[in-house]
């Protein structure tokens, strides 16, 4: 199996752009699990069906229409991208990952994107679950106002709508849902690297990192 690095988290703490990042640098895949939990929630909410029924969800999983391609996300030959960074998309994404019969749909088709030269995989339960066998886990937290102030930048940097107060609450709700759950809850995997990136920047986080990989 080709080499997999995985970073775990919860929402905000900058694990997409330290995947793209270390990835860019070793010249690796990536894989954003995240999104495919996303673009499952907003294809349900789509057709109608009901997030907390795990059956018609699992099935939907297991035939989803959904493809990477250039950096898009895309759903049916749609491209979604935006349409799944919504705070409404996020929260759909976590109702439906709370199913053990809808990861478990998914579980193959995350694992057969570890092709060679390698896979850098950005998720909740990317080391403990998807891939325990990783060589290097890293685990990357940081303070919910910290994340959701984070998070608040992006959302206006992107002249979508926003609001502090409301984020702060959403991260709080999504990350008791995220580990509360009887499968696959947010947690580190015994052996993972441990990176706080409260006070750090990105590139902080990323030479930390490297500083594994070179290990
Ligand atoms: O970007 P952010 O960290 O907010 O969210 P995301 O990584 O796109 O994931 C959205 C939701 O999908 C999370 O709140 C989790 O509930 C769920 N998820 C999961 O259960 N397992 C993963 N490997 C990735 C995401």
């Amino acid at each position: 199996m080709s080499p997999v690095i995985t970073i775990d988290g919860p929402s905000g703490t900058g694990k997409g752009t330290l995947t793209c990042l270390l990835a860019e640098r070793l010249g690796w895949q990536v894989l954003d699990s995240g999104a495919i939990y996303r673009v499952l929630g907003l294809a349900a909410q789509r057709l109608g069906y009901v997030l907390d029924d795990p059956q018609p969800l699992a099935s939907l999983a297991g035939v989803l229409p959904l493809q990477f391609s250039d950096g898009k996300v895309l759903l049916d030959g749609e491209d979604v991208s935006d349409a799944i960074r919504t705070e409404e998309a996020g929260a759909a994404a976590s109702r439906v990952a709370a199913h053990p019969s809808v990861r478990e749909a998914l579980l193959e088709w995350q694992r057969r994107m570890a092709r060679p030269p390698g896979l850098v995989a950005d998720g909740r339960d990317m080391g403990t679950v998807v891939f325990p066998q990783a060589p290097l886990k890293v685990f990357l937290d940081a303070s919910p106002e910290i994340r959701a102030n984070r998070r608040y930048k992006q959302l206006k940097g992107k002249g979508l709508d926003a609001n502090l107060p409301r984020l702060v609450a959403d991260i709080r709700e999504r990350d008791a849902r995220d580990l509360s759950r009887a499968v696959a809850p947010l947690r580190a995997a015994e052996d993972a690297v441990l990176v706080d990136s409260s006070q750090m920047s990105i590139a902080e986080v990323l030479d930390r990192v490297l500083e594994e990989v070179r290990r």
